[in-house]
């Protein structure tokens, strides 16, 4: 589903180049539950930003599924991108003057999905993430982890078939944050959804199926967390992102 080819992405600071992705290839299938570790600077955020088209590389071709996303004008890529691709980040990105409902139908509504259609999804999506009760609150209302099952509806509402999420847990408590991550290990097995979720945390990396562990805008080791191997898969990557 994702296809990276030689991706590489340079900034320019004042007159020097600084190469923050270097040359980097890589192939997500369709389905698949990927986290993505590294330490800080090592080009995770921007790794994310490229795939989901909010940045552009320097060179090299993202293709997600058939679509070359560097190709695309401003307007074919807002409007690929908001079929496509479904965001969740660390602080959540609510709309505050919004109720949970018009945050979770906004997509929707940029999309020009008729009303009814909108309120039939939306409380599909609200019972997904178990808010049908605060569907009237407001973002400022509800707790961080309630915060952040509303973006996750909200990045669901137009069915994309790849969610990106930058450190969806970082904010809450282990207990808020494993309702998150069970909530989109359900998603990835029941619905076939392809995650990309980029995490400090070993804990929230575990729940995916594979692991790319980035260093310096390269990736260092690509493992598999296959059944019975996770705790040795995990020493391996721990030992490497601490050396
Ligand atoms: N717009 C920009 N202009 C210049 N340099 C940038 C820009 N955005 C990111 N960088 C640099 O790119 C490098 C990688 O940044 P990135 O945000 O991708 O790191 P990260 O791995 O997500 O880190 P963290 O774990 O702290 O979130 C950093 O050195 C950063 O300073
Ligand atoms: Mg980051």
């Amino acid at each position: 589903m994702i296809h990276l080819n030689d991706i590489q992405k340079t900034y320019e600071i004042g007159k020097h180049p600084f190469t923050v992705i270097k040359g980097m290839n890589l192939k997500i299938p369709k389905g698949e539950f990927v986290a993505i570790m590294g330490p800080s600077g090592s080009g995770k955020s921007t790794l994310l930003q490229l795939l989901g088209g909010l940045d552009s590389p320097t060179n090299g071709e993202i293709f997600i599924e058939k679509t070359n996303i560097p190709s695309l004008s401003e307007k074919e890529l807002t409007y690929f991108r908001r079929r496509n691709i479904g965001f969740i980040f660390q602080n959540y990105q609510l709309l505050p003057t919004m109720t949970v409902a018009e945050n979770i139908a906004f997509p929707m509504e940029a999309e020009g999905i008729s009303k009814s259609k909108q309120k039939r999804r939306t409380a599909e999506l609200v019972q997904a993430v178990d808010l049908e009760d605060k569907i009237n609150f407001f973002p400022s209302q509800l707790s961080g982890g309630q915060q952040q099952r509303v973006s996750i509806a909200r990045a669901l509402a137009m069915n994309p078939p790849l969610v990106l999420a930058d450190e969806p847990t970082g904010n809450l408590d282990r207990k808020r944050g494993t309702e998150i991550l069970n909530l989109l290990d359900r998603l990835h097995r029941e619905i076939g959804l392809t995650i990309v979720m980029v995490t400090h945390d070993p804990y929230a990396a575990r729940f995916a199926e594979r692991i790319l562990l980035l260093k310096d805008g390269e990736i260092q080791s690509d493992s598999r967390l296959a059944e019975g191997v996770e705790d040795h898969v995990m020493e391996n990557l721990l030992a490497k992102l601490n050396a």
